[in-house]
C-alpha cells in the first residue's frame, strides 16, 4: 500500500464512518486501537484521534503518548481526540454546561487556516460530547467557533489541529470539505486509492502470495465470498476450487440459478447437494442455537470432505471484510476484543490450512465497488444479504423438508414482488417467516385452520441497528393475496414492525 492515513480508536461509534469518509477520498485508511499504534514509516501521511465516550478527566481515560506522533505526521483530533491534545498541552477541559448533543452551527471559522478553507460561517456541525474546551492554551489558536463552543483550533507551530465536532457524519455539512483539506491539503495524499489499483494490486499481490498452490474457496452466492473468489481468480485461475453447498435451506431455485452464474464467471466451481444430510441433522430440533450449531457441523463436514477429494490444497479462500477484524476498542478498560466471523466459524481450525482472506481490509460497500470492477453480476452483487443458515433460521421450530418448500413459495412471491416494484434496492434485507401457529380462516364456504406466515423488511447500514420498512400498504395487500391465493397451507400473512432493537432482524 502506497500511503494511508492511520485513525486511533478511542472507543466512537463514529469510528468506522471517519474510515469509509476518508476511503471516499480514495484515500487508504487503517483503523488501530488507541493502545496499538503502529509504526509511523513513510507510508503513513497522516494520523487521526478519534471521538470516545470516556472524558479526558475521568482517571484512566484512554490515552496516547502524543510525543512520539507529533512533528512526525499531521495529527486531526476529532472531539475526545481534540479534547486530548488540548487537555495535554494545558488546556482546560471542563463538562459542558449544557450537555451539547446535536446541531450547530458555526458562527465564527478562519477560513485561511488549511483545515477550515471553503468552510462557511453558518454551517451546520454536528456536536455529540459532554466536555467541552474552555481555555486553550497559548499553544493553540482557535480558528472556528460555534455560538456557546470552541469547535475548531490548531497548533501554532506544530502541524496540529483539533475539532470538536464530527466532520464524518452527514449532519456536519461541509465536515467532507474539512476531512478532504486534512488528508488531501495537510496530508498530501494522492488520491489513488480506487477500486481499479486495488483489483491490480492485489492480484499481484495473490500471484506472489499463492504461486502454484491450490485454494479452495467456499461459495455462498453473497457478495463477499463470489469477489473473493473471482480476485483469486484473476490471480490463480483454474487453481482455485470453489465449492457451493445447496444445504436445503437456501431461496426457492437458488441453489441453480447462483451455480449458473458462476459458471457463467468461469469460476472453477462444484455445486454439492446435500440437503438430506442437513435435514437429518436438525430432525426433531427447535432451539434457534442448537440449530445453528447443527447447520455449521455438517456444513464443516462436507465442505471439509470435498475440499480433501482435491489433491494437494494449501490455502483456504474467505471473503472475510473489514468490520470483521477490527479490534474494537472496550471502552471500560483498555482490554481488546475481536469480532469472530459468525458465517465460517471454526473452518480454519478445522481445516487445518493458511487462510487467504484478499478483502479483509475493505468495507461492504467497496467490496460491491471492487466487485463491478471485476465485472460480477448486478444481481449479486446487490444482493440482500442473507444469513449463513437460511431458512433454518427462518422457520421456527423443528424443520421438515416440507416447511421449507412452503416458506420458500412464500419468500419468493415476496422478493419477487419487491424486484418487480422496483422496491428491493430500496430494502437492505426482506424475507418471510414461517410461524409455529395455526390459526382460523374461511376460504369458499370452508372453515380452514393453516399456517400463519410473517414478512419482515428492514432499513439498515450495517444490521447492527435496523428499522421497519414502511412498504406501501398497496404493495403489502397485494403480496399478502398472491401468498394465500398460491401457497397451499397457508391463510394468514402478518407484517412485522419491530426495530432493532429491542427487536432482532431474524426471529430466531
Ligand atoms: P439479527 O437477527 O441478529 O441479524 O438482527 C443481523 C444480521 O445477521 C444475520 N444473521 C446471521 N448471519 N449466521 C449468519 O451468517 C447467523 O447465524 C445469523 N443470524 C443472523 C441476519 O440475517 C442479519 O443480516
Amino acid at each position: 500500500m502506497a500511503e494511508k492515513i492511520i485513525i486511533l480508536d478511542f472507543g466512537s461509534q463514529y469510528t468506522q464512518l471517519i474510515a469509509r469518509r476518508v476511503r471516499e477520498l480514495n484515500v487508504y485508511c487503517e483503523i488501530h486501537p488507541f493502545s496499538k499504534v503502529p509504526e509511523l514509516d513513510q507510508t503513513v501521511k497522516g494520523l487521526i484521534l478519534s471521538g470516545s465516550p470516556c472524558s479526558v478527566r475521568q482517571d484512566d481515560n484512554p490515552d496516547v503518548d502524543l510525543d512520539s506522533i507529533i512533528g512526525k505526521v499531521p495529527l486531526l483530533g476529532i472531539c475526545y481526540g481534540a479534547q486530548l491534545i488540548a487537555h495535554k498541552t494545558g488546556g482546560e477541559i471542563l463538562p459542558s454546561e449544557i450537555r451539547e448533543y446535536g446541531r450547530a452551527k458555526l458562527a465564527t471559522v478562519d477560513m485561511h487556516n488549511e483545515l477550515m478553507k471553503e468552510v462557511n460561517i453558518g454551517s451546520q456541525v454536528w456536536m455529540s460530547h459532554g466536555d467541552t474546551i474552555l481555555e486553550t492554551p497559548e499553544e493553540l489558536e482557535v480558528i472556528a467557533k460555534t455560538d456557546s463552543a470552541n469547535a475548531a483550533f490548531r497548533h501554532r507551530t506544530q502541524p496540529v489541529w483539533g475539532l470538536q465536532f464530527h466532520p464524518e457524519v452527514t449532519h456536519s455539512e461541509q465536515g467532507k470539505i474539512v476531512l478532504r483539506n486534512f488528508v488531501v491539503h495537510i496530508c498530501g495524499c494522492n488520491q489513488d486509492w480506487t477500486p481499479d489499483v486495488f483489483v491490480e494490486s492485489t492480484v499481484d499481490q495473490l500471484k506472489a502470495q499463492l504461486g502454484d498452490d491450490q485454494v479452495v474457496l467456499g461459495l455462498s452466492g453473497g457478495v463477499d465470498s463470489s469477489v473473493a473468489a473471482m480476485l483469486i481468480h484473476q490471480a490463480i485461475g483454474k487453481n482455485l476450487h470453489c465449492i457451493f453447498v445447496d444445504n436445503g435451506l437456501l431461496r426457492k431455485n437458488e441453489f441453480q440459478n447462483v451455480l449458473k452464474s458462476y459458471q457463467g464467471m468461469g469460476l472453477n466451481v462444484k455445486g454439492v447437494d446435500a440437503s438430506s444430510e442437513f435435514y437429518e441433522a436438525l430432525k426433531g430440533l427447535t432451539d434457534p442455537e442448537a440449530k445453528r450449531k447443527a447447520i455449521g457441523r455438517v456444513f464443516i463436514e462436507v465442505f471439509d470432505k470435498e475440499a480433501h477429494a482435491i489433491q494437494n490444497v494449501k490455502w483456504l479462500g474467505q471473503g472475510t471484510i473489514y468490520p470483521d477484524v477490527i479490534e474494537s476498542v472496550s471502552v471500560n478498560g483498555p482490554s481488546v476484543t475481536i469480532k469472530s466471523h459468525h458465517n465460517v466459524g471454526g473452518l480454519p481450525e478445522k481445516m487445518k490450512m493458511k487462510v487467504v482472506e484478499p478483502l479483509n481490509t475493505l468495507f461492504k460497500d467497496e467490496v460491491r465497488r471492487v466487485g463491478k470492477t471485476l465485472g460480477i453480476d448486478d444481481a449479486i452483487l446487490g444482493r440482500h444479504p442473507f444469513p449463513g443458515p437460511g431458512l433454518g433460521i427462518r422457520i421456527l421450530g423443528d424443520i421438515t423438508a416440507e416447511k421449507v418448500q412452503i416458506l420458500q413459495e412464500v419468500d419468493h412471491i415476496f422478493i419477487n414482488g419487491l424486484k418487480q416494484s422496483g422496491l428491493y434496492d430500496d430494502v437492505w434485507q426482506a424475507g418471510a417467516m414461517l410461524l409455529p401457529i395455526q390459526s382460523v380462516g374461511v376460504m369458499g364456504d370452508e372453515r380452514t385452520y393453516e399456517r400463519v406466515v410473517a414478512l419482515r423488511a428492514v432499513t439498515s447500514v450495517d444490521g447492527m441497528t435496523a428499522d421497519w420498512c414502511h412498504l406501501p400498504y398497496e404493495f403489502l395487500a397485494q403480496v399478502s393475496n398472491d401468498i394465500i391465493n398460491r401457497v397451499k397451507g397457508v391463510n394468514r400473512v402478518v407484517y412485522d414492525i419491530s426495530s432493532k432493537p429491542p427487536a432482532t432482524i431474524e426471529w430466531e
